[in-house]
């Protein structure tokens, strides 16, 4: 029999039973396989992919374009786990037409199942509007990289009171709005906590404590795919960068010497 397909309601239903949720990024085809396969509840396409696969020093040069042929890809890959595409910057700040019809593309035309949108308050009516029509959207608070310049970097947040209080108001107004669940970025845990019990829809954490109703982490950093910087909160569960950099010495050493193509590699 075919396993369960992830839906927003399964992973409600997860913070119910007290179940923890996981979600990984991915941003082609061939990872997308290996999530599936493995067993994770959300796979998110993140606009991360402007940093680790684009080459961009943050997320805000990502586009439309870069986002919906990615998640096209991702979603070939995924037959079981929930896919949620990141609207990338300025596809949904402009005006409420334009947000509309972005969201619906990654559903129309993409393959996903739902929308990421950054932000607290000010989006509550946006958010409204997007599951009006028919499309879940996953909120995100705390650290959210499109605003790294008015935040004045990657900082931890909801440090103070002030800012904290702010925090668990912000997560219950998306939660109203009817966002299904929420990303907590690089809050304390003990915030984290806070906020979890606080609104009945899962919050998925990074960089927010074990108190979170799931993790998620980027790809590339948890493989150790991608050395050059890599955030505290990351625990690498593989080495790939340097598994791949010894394939590859290999090799060029192999074509070097006359070692490879063998006999066995050969027609
Ligand atoms: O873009 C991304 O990958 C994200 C996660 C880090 C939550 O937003």
């Amino acid at each position: 029999m075919a396993e369960q397909k992830i839906t927003t309601s399964v992973i409600r239903e997860k913070k119910i039973k007290g179940e923890k949720i996981t979600m990984l990024t991915a941003y082609d085809y061939a990872t997308a396989i290996v999530l599936d396969e493995s067993g994770v509840d959300i796979i998110l396409v993140g606009d991360s992919l402007g940093m680790v696969v684009l080459g961009y020093d943050s997320t805000l040069p990502v586009t439309m374009e870069d986002m919906l042929h990615h998640t096209k890809a991702v979603a070939r890959g995924t037959k079981r786990a929930l896919v949620i595409a990141d609207m990338p910057f300025l596809s949904y700040q402009v005006s409420t037409e334009e947000a509309l019809r972005n969201a619906g593309k990654f559903l129309k035309e993409a393959g996903a199942q739902g929308v990421k949108l950054e932000g607290g308050r000010e989006i509550a009516d946006l958010i409204r509007k997007i599951t009006s029509i028919g499309i879940p959207v996953m909120a995100h608070l705390g650290l959210t990289p499109q605003s790294v310049h008015q935040l004045g970097g990657y900082k931890i947040q909801g440090k103070d009171d002030a800012t904290a209080k702010k925090l668990i108001e912000d997560a219950r107004m998306i939660e109203e709005a009817g966002a299904f669940s929420v990303v907590l970025e690089c809050v304390p845990a003990a915030l984290a906590g806070k906020i979890s019990q606080a609104v009945a829809i899962p919050t998925i954490g990074i960089g927010a404590g074990v108190d979170c109703d799931g993790q998620v982490l980027v790809i590339n950093d948890m493989l150790g795919m991608f050395e050059r910087f890599t955030p505290k909160f990351v625990k690498k569960y593989g080495n790939l960068n340097a598994q791949m950099k010894e394939g590859v010495k290999k090799y060029i050493d192999e074509v070097k010497s006359g070692a490879f193509p063998d006999e066995e590699h050969s027609i």
